[in-house]
């Protein structure tokens, strides 16, 4: 039997035969670990190493050290799980870690850099355990950092070194760089993690092995929910534009709380569109000390935890900061709210401050409904001591028995409290309960200029925004504002300045962070194989033609099943539909999905969609040239590719634009020069430098 050395398990890491079917080691089932089931993901990468390690593993006998290491290692194993992250591998006495391997989450940055604080204090208090071990303390030191890996089974696949992501590698660098006690981060974390973390600028470095040098941040501490809100309201955020009969809607609300049944509106859209920013602004709106406002929002990453934000409500009523105070002191304010602590242990229990099973002594069934009235005897309360807003955001990650809570709450006239509920949610849910639905649509050109010039007003006299940038962001962004914003800080913080970056278009090659996560989120929530017709579609262009996605697409039979998915989940919108011609809704989001496939497949891919363009085509050719030779290059089929790029240069240099004609010519000779010498070639360079010369010659006379 041939036995290959190289080949490992991709769970266990231990060395496997080729022809296994089964780890022999782990019993990892390694016949469905097929090269297609490799994954290109965005993940974000803990990598926690120990300070002093050598001079404790001296010092103790290895006995002792083996039960340290465990008690560490498995710490921070429990921390990284509890974050939603998955311990990828230890090597030696650090721990690396992935956020994101299986499933994108929108926050998974947050939860790595909270993970990595905590792993820090978790390490100090076992560290104070012990005191000082051959006079060095127990620390950690953390790197972190986000980018593309390879993986295969949720880990980065040891195989093929090569395509395994760089980002690992970047965090590995970044612990060495930290100081014990330090957590660093990568330049593309940073847009990400300032606004909820404190960060110190420690300036430019040469991580060792990289070549380029890249900028690197100390994570201080964690901002507090209302550092994060205020710094959103007054920092950052740009002046409040549009969405003027939305506020009117809402003030309505205000208005017809008179009656005792109260009022539920949902306010709904797609992610980034407004819908806390509206809230925020309805909130400033009210400020007048009369109204009492309580707020909690849903996660992704705790989707699955009962009641997170009917007891976040509950902690705010009852007055709960950060840490839970005894339970002595919720159950006075409990009842001087309720008049009565009869319902008082339902409530703890919901709250996971109390374990149902000490305090359990009614049948599990009745359990539900019990903290069901609880909660309705706490928010009634509450509401007729004065005017009450309760507001739930993002009701789309919320977890199921919060939702049954909510309809209960709401259905009908029976439970409703006198107060005004806010929901917001993205599209996809329905809430037949609420009364009224505010609809957020994207902002129009003249909104998005708007913001862009609110964003830029004050930095320099240069960057104010011209009309070229603007069309640059609006064709990347539509008119979704988080898209704006974030491409418009982005290119701010790059320093970029509009002249320079309108005469360059190729400057913005990089999509920011925040924008990849959430993104790649989405693209998550999509069952297999609509994600793969959105990133087949992604290799076209941002407007395709669904006769020519039928002949490219993997799954023919069940396109159109997949494309009313997209279109339901936003991601495309129809631009003609008698034509059959669709469009991505955000440019910046096609680059996402297009970066997510895996280069194989995308080389698959494109000489796929270049073949079906020359078999559909009949007749004239001109038009697609340009398009072709991108797809043949992207295919690595250089002789098609340099075939179309010189068809296409010779006719731009006909038609006078010698400008694109140089910048074919000039790709064409790249892309000889990339392959063995020329070899093959000797006959096309003379041609292309002729075409050069010729197209310089006219731009440049003195050339
Ligand atoms: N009407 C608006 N005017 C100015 N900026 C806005 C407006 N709506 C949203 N934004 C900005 O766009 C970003 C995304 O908005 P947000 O309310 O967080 O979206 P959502 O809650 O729908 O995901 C925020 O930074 C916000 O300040
Ligand atoms: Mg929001």
């Amino acid at each position: 039997m041939a036995s290959n050395t190289d080949k490992r398990c991709p769970v266990c890491l231990m060395k496997v035969d080729t022809e296994d079917r089964f780890c022999r080691h782990c019993g990892y089932p390694l016949w469905k670990d097929r090269e297609e089931d490799a994954d290109q993901r965005l993940v974000t990468v803990v990598f926690s190493d120990m300070s002093g390690y050598s001079t404790i593993s001296e010092a103790l006998d290895p006995g002792d050290l083996g039960d340290l290491m465990d008690r560490i290692f498995s710490a921070a194993v429990e921390v990284i799980s509890a974050h939603g992250g998955l311990v990828e591998k230890f090597i030696g006495d650090a721990v690396v870690a992935l956020f994101g391997a299986r499933k994108a989450r929108e926050d998974d940055p947050i939860n790595a850099i909270r993970a990595a604080l905590r792993i820090h204090r978790v390490i100090d208090g076992i560290s104070s355990d012990l005191g000082s071990i051959a006079g060095v303390n127990l620390k950690m030191h953390t790197g972190i950092n986000a980018g593309y890996v390879l993986l295969k089974g949720g880990k980065t696949t040891e195989l093929s070194p090569k395509t395994l992501g760089s980002p690992i590698n970047q965090a590995s660098r970044l612990s060495d760089m930290a100081a014990p006690g330090e957590i660093l981060i990568g330049e593309v974390m940073y847009t990400y993690a300032r606004k909820r973390f404190v960060l110190e600028d420690l300036g430019r470095h040469r991580l060792k092995g990289f070549r380029k040098h890249t900028r690197v941040y100390r994570v201080v501490s964690e901002r507090g929910e209302e550092q994060v809100h205020s710094n959103k309201l007054h920092g950052d955020s740009p002046r409040f534009i549009g969405r003027q009969e939305e506020l009117k809607v809402l003030g309505t609300a205000y208005k017809d709380l008179i009656s005792d049944r109260g009022v539920a509106i949902s306010i709904r859209g797609e992610a980034g569109i407004g819908k806390s920013r509206l809230v925020s602004e309805y909130r400033k709106k009210l400020d007048d000390n009369s109204t009492s406002w309580y707020e909690a929002r849903c996660f992704q990453s705790h989707n699955n935890v009962p009641y997170l934000p009917f007891s976040e409500i509950a902690r705010q009523i009852l007055g709960a900061g950060a840490f839970m105070p005894g339970l002595e002191v919720l159950e006075k304010r409990f009842v001087s709210i309720t008049g009565s602590s009869l319902h008082f242990r339902y409530l703890t229990v919901a709250m996971g401050a109390e374990d149902y099973t000490t305090v359990s002594d009614a049948d599990p069934g009745l359990w539900k409904g019990k903290i069901f009235d609880t909660f309705k005897l706490l928010l009634d309360r509450v509401s007729r001591l004065g005017r009450t807003v309760f507001c739930i955001e993002d009701l789309h990650w919320a977890d199921n028995s919060s939702m049954e809570l909510l309809e209960y709450l709401l259905s009908g006239n029976d439970n409703r409290c006198p107060c005004i509920f806010i929901l917001t949610h993205r599209e996809g849910l329905i809430l037949p309960y609420v009364d009224t639905t505010i609809q957020l649509d994207e902002f129009n050109r003249g909104q998005v200029k708007d913001m862009i010039a609110s964003l830029t007003a004050g930095r320099s006299p240069s960057m104010s925004a011209d009309q070229s940038t603007l069309e640059l962001i609006y064709s990347k962004a539509g008119g979704n504002p988080f898209y704006v914003e974030e491409l418009t800080t982005y290119l701010l913080e790059k320093g970029i300045v509009y002249p320079v970056y309108t005469t360059r278009k190729g400057i913005m090659t990089k999509v920011p962070l925040t924008v990849e996560t959430l993104v790649s989120a989405r693209l998550d929530g999509l069952d297999r194989g609509a994600k793969l017709l959105l990133q087949e579609a992604s290799a076209l262009s941002s407007t395709f033609s669904r006769d020519l996605l039928l002949r490219v697409v993997s799954e023919p039979s069940k396109l159109d099943k997949h494309m009313a998915a997209l279109l339901a989940a936003g991601f495309i919108k129809v631009l003609d539909r008698a034509c059959g011609l669709y469009g991505f809704k955000h440019e910046i989001a096609r680059e996402v999905i297009y970066a997510s496939i895996l280069r194989r497949a995308r080389v698959s891919l494109h000489a796929r969609i270049a073949a079906a363009l020359e078999a559909g085509s009949e007749g004239e050719m001109q038009g697609l040239f340009d398009t072709l030779a991108y797809h043949y290059r992207q295919s690595g089929d250089t002789d098609m590719s340099l075939k179309y790029s010189l068809l296409a240069a010779e006719r731009h240099q006909k038609s006078g634009s010698l400008a694109e004609a140089l910048i074919l010519y000039s790709s064409a000779e790249r892309d000889i020069k990339k392959t063995e010498e020329g070899s093959g070639y000797e006959e096309t360079l003379p041609e292309i430098w002729e075409g050069m010369w010729s197209c310089a010659r006219i731009i440049e006379p003195d050339t």
